[in-house]
């Protein structure tokens, strides 16, 4: 069996041209700009768009042009494969100027989407065919309130900034599992990390948040709002986020422990009929191998995996901040580098390991990646985050839809851009592998993660089956995005 299979087994896990006219109107009133009334401009120019932004944004925040470094750098992405085009990239130093950025692109009827950790993949994206980067990398921060108990993060910040600035506190949070990712884009979908198990999700974490609306409001939302609901999973379809405010809990343990084993691929079936026996518990059991509060993993947890005869185990053991590292995913680790490949993922949620489809899939990944494969690169991840605290969550009351499952899988198709006959085999060789689960999960319906999706998957397989939650989301949609300005990133409705 591979490396590249095998890693991601062991994140069996803790509990991841326009008139000057139209300069009247960019005022800050925002009766002009009431929900459902906003009248879109036939359009205007890009460089219309550029005299506007400069008259109106503040001088700190900076606009990019093709061909320069910045743009290159601020526009290059993970996944190369379905993404989206944009002609100016623009820096808002300032929240007030992400409002005034909403106002003036959809006064010029210009596409716009925020940029912001550039690790999203999904092929919706690509449906932004021109347009303006918001790229928040400016709107970093983290400030701890004086009661310790939340922290507000702003909407460009990283994980691994937030990680830093909670830790030297003595606090932590739940974050994404990758350094650098942002903390937004993950939490918008639902967003998983190493504490969920504790906490629940990272969106069950907020308290309110300040979201530029597609009617180029900022508003303060919490609870009260019907908008709450929906950012909590289906997020990125209702507006820019500025900042956030979390809960943060006190670190209770610092020690963290790892074991990693590898084996040959005859071993499959036997080794997830042993994560479905000792492991999932169907999410039930405070159980890890990543374990956190000890300096060795337990040997109760290891040893029905080391009596199948790995070829290799190894320890290790650190702090909180050494598991991203331990499992490749640390700033310097290779997913955070953007090397130009394409990385489509295929993702199904699933609540157990069936052990004979595992085999057939390994068997599927092995012919399939094989290395005169152009997708010889690729990776299969099985990820098993401890489920208490995103289960003691109430599930209607988050767009997120799909707590009752204790795994996400996904393969990992990497390669090369080329054409897009390579682009359909690799789309074909995805959904492949990922049937193979889901037929073996005895499910009528696939379960996806909006933040894994591939993007050829329904609106329900990516935010829940139940029709009322349809409805709640076409509703919500019509109100506060009645022109689908934020459309690119998994349209909810
Ligand atoms: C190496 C790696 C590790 C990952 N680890 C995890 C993990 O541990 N847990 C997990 O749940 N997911 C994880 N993911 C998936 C991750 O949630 C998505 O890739 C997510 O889109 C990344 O956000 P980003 O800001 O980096 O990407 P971007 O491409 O910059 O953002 C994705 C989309 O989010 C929206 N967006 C971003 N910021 C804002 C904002 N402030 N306001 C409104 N909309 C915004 C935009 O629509 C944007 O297109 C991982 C992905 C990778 C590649
Ligand atoms: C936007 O950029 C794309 C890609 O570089 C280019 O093909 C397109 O013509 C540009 N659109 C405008 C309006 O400049
Ligand atoms: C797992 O738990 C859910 C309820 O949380 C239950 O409906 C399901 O039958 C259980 N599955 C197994 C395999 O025990
Ligand atoms: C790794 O840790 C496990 C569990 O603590 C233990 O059983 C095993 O002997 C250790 N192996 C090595 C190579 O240190
Ligand atoms: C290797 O992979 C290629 C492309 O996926 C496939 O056509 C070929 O049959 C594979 N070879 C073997 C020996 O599995």
């Amino acid at each position: 069996m591979t490396m590249r299979w095998l890693r991601s087994t062991l994140v069996a896990a803790a509990a991841w041209s326009m008139a000057a006219a139209q300069d009247a109107e960019f005022t800050e009133t925002p009766s002009e700009y009431a929900i459902g009334t906003l009248a879109r401009a036939p359009g205007c120019s890009l460089a219309d768009f550029c005299r506007l932004a400069r008259n109106d944004l503040s001088g700190q925040t900076e606009i990019y042009y093709p061909d320069s470094p910045e743009f290159e750098e601020a526009t290059t992405r993970w996944s190369n494969v379905g993404a989206p085009i944009a002609n100016i990239t623009v820096v808002p130093a300032v929240e007030s100027d992400v409002t005034k950025l909403v106002r003036i692109a959809n006064n010029c009827n210009i596409p716009f989407l925020a940029y912001n950790g550039r690790h999203g993949a999904l092929t919706t994206l690509g449906q932004m065919t021109w347009g303006i980067a918001i790229d928040l990398r400016s709107l970093s921060g983290v400030t701890i309130s004086s009661d310790g108990k939340t922290a507000t993060v702003l909407g460009g910040t990283n994980s691994k900034v937030l990680i830093d600035a909670l830790w030297s506190a003595g606090k932590q949070a739940v974050t994404g599992t990758c350094e650098c990712v942002s903390y937004m884009g993950p939490g918008l979908g639902g967003g998983h990390g190493w504490l969920q198990g504790h906490h629940g999700l990272i969106a069950d974490q907020w308290v309110s948040a300040k979201i530029v609306t597609a009617d180029g409001q900022l508003r303060t939302i919490n609870s009260n709002s019907d908008l709450w609901w929906a950012v909590k999973g289906a997020g990125h379809n209702f507006g820019i986020v500025t900042s956030v405010t979390i809960k943060i809990f006190p670190i209770v343990k610092t020690n963290w422990a790892i074991t990693t084993l590898m084996y040959t691929g005859d071993k499959v079936q036997a080794l997830y009929q042993a994560a479905n026996d000792h492991l999932l518990k169907n999410g039930t059991q405070p159980f890890y191998i990543i374990q956190e509060g000890v300096t060795a993993v337990d040997t109760t947890y290891t040893a029905p995996f080391i009596a199948l005869g790995p070829i290799s185990v190894s320890n290790n053991t650190g702090t909180y901040k050494d598991v991203s590292s331990w499992v490749g995913i640390s700033l310097d680790g290779p997913p955070c580098q953007k090397t130009g490949a394409a990385n489509p993922r295929f993702p199904l949620y699933l609540e157990q390991y069936n052990p004979s489809a595992m085999a057939t899939l390994y068997n599927a990944f092995k012919d399939g990646t094989n290395s005169s494969s152009p997708f010889a690169t690729s990776l299969f991840m099985f990820e098993g985050y401890s489920m208490q605290g995103v289960k003691a969550i109430n599930a209607a009351s988050t767009a997120y839809a799909f707590r009752e499952n204790n795994l996400l899988t996904a393969p990992l198709v990497q390669y090369t851009p080329g054409s897009a006959a390579l682009d359909a085999q690799a789309k074909a060789f995805g959904n492949q592998l990922r049937n193979i689960l889901h037929a073996g999960s005895g499910r009528s319906q696939k379960h996806t993660y909006v933040n894994y999706a591939y993007g050829d998957e329904t609106k329900q397989e990516t935010y829940g089956h139940e029709s009322w939650r349809s409805s709640k989301l076409l509703q919500l949609k019509d109100k506060y995005d009645p022109q689908r300005v934020f459309n690119f990133y998994a349209p909810a409705a």
